[in-house]
């Protein structure tokens, strides 16, 4: 990274708001701190005094963890509260949940929501840095950043790359920071899916949406199957589960289609046998666990970005 760059965010609410220098710079920060998790004692001083709270309203496996430990491994000081334990049960706020969890001076709210802009919406009344855990189903950056990380690491970069991406796209915000991550770092997205999964418009993000998923993974550099978003769903979208993992599904008679080196990738939760069967989700060509302690690195990057790590205003020591 030049010099004279600059880290400007104090909050992270999509990678929209990203320019390739931005996210360069934060998988370059994350490859830095990911040996620390090779380490035998995995904790540096970075983060030692900032306060850190979780504020997770939908269920998570992957990115409320990886958050957690990212802070911890950084010795911030982690809090995790979750709709159902949150006085959001008794009918306050999302403004009024904030403004109290602003009186107890937090340094960075992480906040995972149903609704597309409830980060935006707790930023604008809170002083401290906002990272989007995943809001509606609009985006969830630290997924694209971490799956970008993950295609360079295997690919060095996304520049030319044919990446397909098969599933539920307009229900998913891991679709929505990817195809904007992915296309601007030069990659060319094939997407593929029901017409009824498909968002009118989708072409804006300079994405090409495929007639068959046979024509998406032709000759595809990575593949990438999304989960059904059933939770999004007030009425069922396809006919049946079996059907669509008939029409849909990864599994390796159509994986052949694509390059013999491609990189098989998938957010998680898997439905294994529904978007991916088990011999492709657990193959050789699958880097899926690859992308989860990817996830810890990219967290860590972004604890330490928001902050003004690079500016020296946290502690040294990573
Ligand atoms: N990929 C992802 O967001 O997984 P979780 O829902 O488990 O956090």
């Amino acid at each position: 990274m030049q010099s004279e760059y600059t880290f400007r965010h104090k909050h992270i609410l999509g990678i929209r708001q990203l320019d390739v220098d931005d996210i360069n710079h934060i998988i370059y920060t994350a490859r830095s701190f990911k040996e620390i998790g090779n380490r035998p004692i995995k904790k540096v001083p970075t983060l030692r005094g900032k306060t850190i709270v979780n504020f997770f309203f939908e269920p998570s496996t992957r990115t409320r963890v990886s958050f957690e430990i990212a802070g911890k491994r950084m010795s911030g000081d982690t809090f995790n509260i979750s709709a159902s334990s949150s006085s959001a049960t008794k009918g306050e706020t999302l403004i009024d949940t904030a403004k109290n969890l602003q009186a107890m001076s937090p340094d960075i709210i992480i906040i995972r929501h149903s609704c597309s802009g409830a980060p935006n919406l707790l930023a604008k009344h809170v002083q401290a840095s906002v990272i989007n855990a995943g809001d509606g189903t609009h985006e969830h950056p630290s997924q694209g950043l971490l799956d970008i990380m993950t295609i360079m690491e295997h690919k060095g970069s996304l520049e030319g790359l044919k990446i397909a991406i098969v599933g539920d796209i307009a229900h998913s915000r891991v679709a929505g920071s990817d195809m904007i991550g992915f296309t601007r770092l030069g990659a060319k997205v094939y997407l593929a899916g029901p017409a009824t999964f498909m968002p009118v418009g989708v072409e804006q993000f300079g994405v090409h949406v495929c007639k068959s998923v046979r024509e998406a993974v032709e000759d595809a550099d990575v593949v990438m199957a999304l989960r059904i978003q059933m939770e999004r769903q007030k009425d069922p979208l396809i006919p049946s589960l079996r059907e669509y993992a008939s029409f849909y599904g990864i599994n390796s008679d159509l994986l052949k289609n694509a390059k013999e080196d491609v990189l098989v990738m998938h957010p998680g939760p898997i439905n294994r046998g529904v978007e991916m069967n088990p011999d492709v989700a657990d193959g050789k060509r699958s880097v899926i666990l690859d992308q989860v302690t990817n996830g810890v690195a990219v967290r860590m990057a972004l604890l330490y970005l928001v902050l003004g790590g690079d500016k020296g205003e946290v502690a040294q020591g990573a």
